[in-house]
């Protein structure tokens, strides 16, 4: 029989690949399916098969680690360009940039001689206290998947394998190891499955990481289902990894779908055997079932197939370049990341831009505006060659402003599992930060949260909704003594806004990497218009949070379970559904100049499952700047027969114009991309009738409706 290779795949390749297999031992077979120290897999030397090296992820490549242990090698040669967290690339709206982004952190994982790229994160933004959510990219499936799908062919493109993780319901850092969720198959198909399967189907990407989590009581690595989903439903012909230590169960491994088991708990050394490594579920334990013929070697070489498959795509594909590593072409992909997804979500009076020509007094105060953020926050932690602080940024603007800065609370350094105690006197900082605030003409407070524990970090999620060290306290002294106060949210996550009637502007600013200080220089003194958007909502308490709604069964769950009860009414598809007002509203996000909508029309008025609808729109830039404003089309149906959100993200399309410049542009959507996913027929269903088609520049803001008929 001939085989059917997909559209990825080479017929010679696969031959060769067949050719080794039959060439491979039993012991070399196993020896390739699980680590040989924490990140990387042994090769075969006798056929020339090289080692396949691994490596963080996912905003940039991660310092050297050990060999057996987590500590850091202390090479000085691997500071690398770190890039803004995937939250702000997910705010740009745009993925041609995503494709920058990955091209350049391709590059610069090729030339750290790294094979798999752990990264990106399409874990759905479900809670604002996550400590995971700046490594992913936000509430929606659609907007995570638009933009997942150029990061890895950009990565790819470079002969690197993208992993794509964590794979699945890892929506909380809390219990990772072994919270059990449950979900309706509705909500997994419809929310948390989408952006995987774009990665799959349309990105082709390389590897998978399984996630910690169990569902439906069994640990997604080697979850049957979700394996036999990727494999068999999505045609993932790539390699489902572990996620560090989340294998437990050699026949669960064997028999479900994992392919390389990482990071099981060995330092390399302990166990009393020669090489602990052996001791993984898919080393030793798993060599006897084959020999035992308990388990079919089949399984075996599936395994071995799809990891000479991976290794043929990058470490033994002769043809791929070299890469190169902090050279300008990626800090300026950096820094246009950066501009492009701060997101200005309040501006009283133009309190933005600051020209850079009027001599003022500007108070700096917030640690955020001089933490350096590429530390801290678990494996996502970069060694950056540089990296330009807020405040560096600014005195590099405002060379005729006078510029105090006064740091105002206190932290501590970041570590791993710890909360520190504060490093300086609080009330000492407090005091100094009034004085500063009362002396200026304006106040820049740049905080947020860090990459401690119990912030932005992994290992853990957030205790509360509040911005944490005091900072709305002295917030509200600053406001006291000063009123012209705009906020800087240093974050990957929404906070509570207590004080937000009160200052001028706040803008959300993300964790911006090497180019930090710059980019937020650049949008602050409007030498960059910003034209980001929220890639979540901003809920005005927590409780208005669907997840947290629902109370402790549906977040953080007993510690043994957790049910998803809000189901498939997940950030923005809840607000509007319950009409529970945001703070800030998906996809929100304010521009120095002002945009107009019109002449909104769609091609029909009635469709069929084939078609598609195309919906054509004038955007004039009616302000006195350049700038970048982003349409988005959302669908509802109307009068469902089905519990549906009032409006999903359908569609959208960002463009730059000039001043009065005036285009006519089309958003086209699948019709097909309007169903529903039907739990009695386990399939997608597209039901008949009227639907709305929403236009508009925000999902608060989206005052052009267009009726339109599915037949
Ligand atoms: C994280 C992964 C990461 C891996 C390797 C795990 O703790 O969850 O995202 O890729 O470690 O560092």
């Amino acid at each position: 029989m001939k085989p059917n290779y997909t559209k990825n795949q080479s017929p010679d390749i696969e031959q060769s690949i067949a050719d080794i297999i039959k060439n491979l031992t039993l012991e070399e077979k196993v020896a390739l399916c699980h680590a040989q120290s924490k990140f990387s897999i042994p090769g075969v030397d006798r056929l020339g098969i090289p080692e396949l090296w691994m490596s963080d992820g996912p905003h940039g490549v991660r310092g050297e680690i050990n060999w057996d242990n987590w500590g850091y090698a202390g090479w000085t040669n691997d500071a690398i360009t770190a890039f803004p967290a995937l939250t702000c690339l997910a705010a740009t709206f745009n993925p041609e940039l995503s494709k920058e982004y990955g091209m350049s952190i391709g590059e610069e994982a090729r030339y750290r001689k790294k094979d798999v790229l752990l990264g990106p994160g399409v874990n759905i933004y479900r809670t604002p206290l996550n400590g995971r959510n700046f490594e992913y990219m936000g509430e929606d499936p659609f907007l995570a998947s638009v933009m997942v799908v150029p990061y890895i062919k950009g990565v790819q493109e470079k002969g690197v394998a993208a992993c794509v993780k964590h794979y699945i319901l890892n929506n909380q850092e809390h219990w990772r190891n072994h919270i059990n969720v449950e979900v309706s198959d509705r909500a997994l198909y419809e929310i948390y499955l989408p952006a995987f399967k774009a990665a799959v189907e349309e990105g082709g990407v390389w590897a998978v990481m399984g996630s910690y989590n169990k569902y439906k009581g069994q640990y997604c690595s080697h979850h049957e289902r979700l394996n036999k989903i990727l494999k068999n439903d999505w045609a993932f012909d790539g390699v489902v990894i572990t996620d560090w230590g989340s294998a437990h169960d050699t026949r669960e491994a064997a028999l479900n779908g994992l392919d390389i088991e990482m990071g099981t708990g060995t330092d390399g050394l302990t166990k009393n055997i020669k090489n602990a490594y052996d001791n993984y579920y898919l080393a030793s334990p798993f060599l006897e079932l084959i020999r035992s013929g308990e388990i079919d070697k089949k399984y075996l070489d599936d395994k071995v197939r799809r990891i000479l498959r991976l290794m043929f795509r990058t470490s033994m594909d002769s043809n791929r370049g070299f890469g190169r590593m902090n050279n300008k072409e990626h800090l300026d992909v950096a820094r246009k990341v950066g501009q492009e997804g701060i997101v200005l979500l309040k501006n009283e009076n133009s309190f933005f831009p600051i020209g850079m020509e009027i001599d003022i007094k500007i108070a700096v105060i917030g640690e955020n505006a001089t933490r350096l953020m590429t530390f801290g926050g678990g494996s996502s932690e970069l060694k950056a060659k540089k990296e330009i602080s807020p405040l560096e940024g600014l005195q590099e603007v405002y060379q005729k402003a006078s510029l105090t800065y006064a740091r105002g609370y206190a932290t501590g350094l970041p570590s791993y599992g710890r909360v520190n105690p504060p490093d300086e006197d609080p009330k000492i900082l407090f005091a100094e930060a009034v004085r500063v605030a009362r002396e200026a003409d304006r106040v820049l407070f740049i905080g947020g949260l860090n990459k401690n524990h119990q912030q932005d970090c992994e290992g853990g999620d957030r205790k509360g909704y509040k911005l944490p060290f005091g900072q709305d306290a002295l917030l509200k002294e600053i406001l006291q003594v000063n009123k012209n106060v705009g906020v800087v949210l240093v974050s990957g996550n929404a906070v509570a806004m207590p004080w937000l009637r009160e200052v001028k502007a706040v803008m959300q600013a993300w964790y911006l990497g090497s180019e930090a200080g710059h980019a937020l220089a650049d949008v602050i003194s409007g030498m960059a218009n910003p034209s980001g958007k929220l890639p979540f909502s901003f809920p005005r308490k927590l409780s208005d949070n669907p997840a947290h709604y629902f109370g402790e069964q549906s977040y953080p769950g007993d510690s043994v379970n957790q049910y998803y009860k809000e189901d498939i009414l997940v950030g923005y598809r809840w607000h509007d559904t319950r009409n529970i007002k945001p703070m800030f509203a998906f996809g929100h996000g304010l521009s120095y100049t002002t945009f107009e909508i019109t002449e909104v029309k769609t091609d029909r008025k009635s469709y069929t499952q084939a078609d598609k609808i195309q919906i054509t729109y004038r955007l004039l830039n009616s302000g006195s700047v350049k700038g970048a404003e982003v349409v988005q089309v959302y669908v509802g149906k109307h009068r469902s027969e089905v519990p549906r959100a009032v409006k999903e993200l359908k569609g959208f399309k960002k463009a730059e114009l000039a001043v009065g410049e005036d285009i006519t542009e089309t958003i086209e959507i699948d019709v097909a991309s309007l169903k529903y996913y039907d739990e009695s027929k386990a399939g997608w269903e597209l039901e008949k009738g009227d639907y709305w088609v929403y236009v508009g520049n925000a999902s608060d803001n989206n005052s052009e409706k267009i009726r339109i008929t599915i037949e």
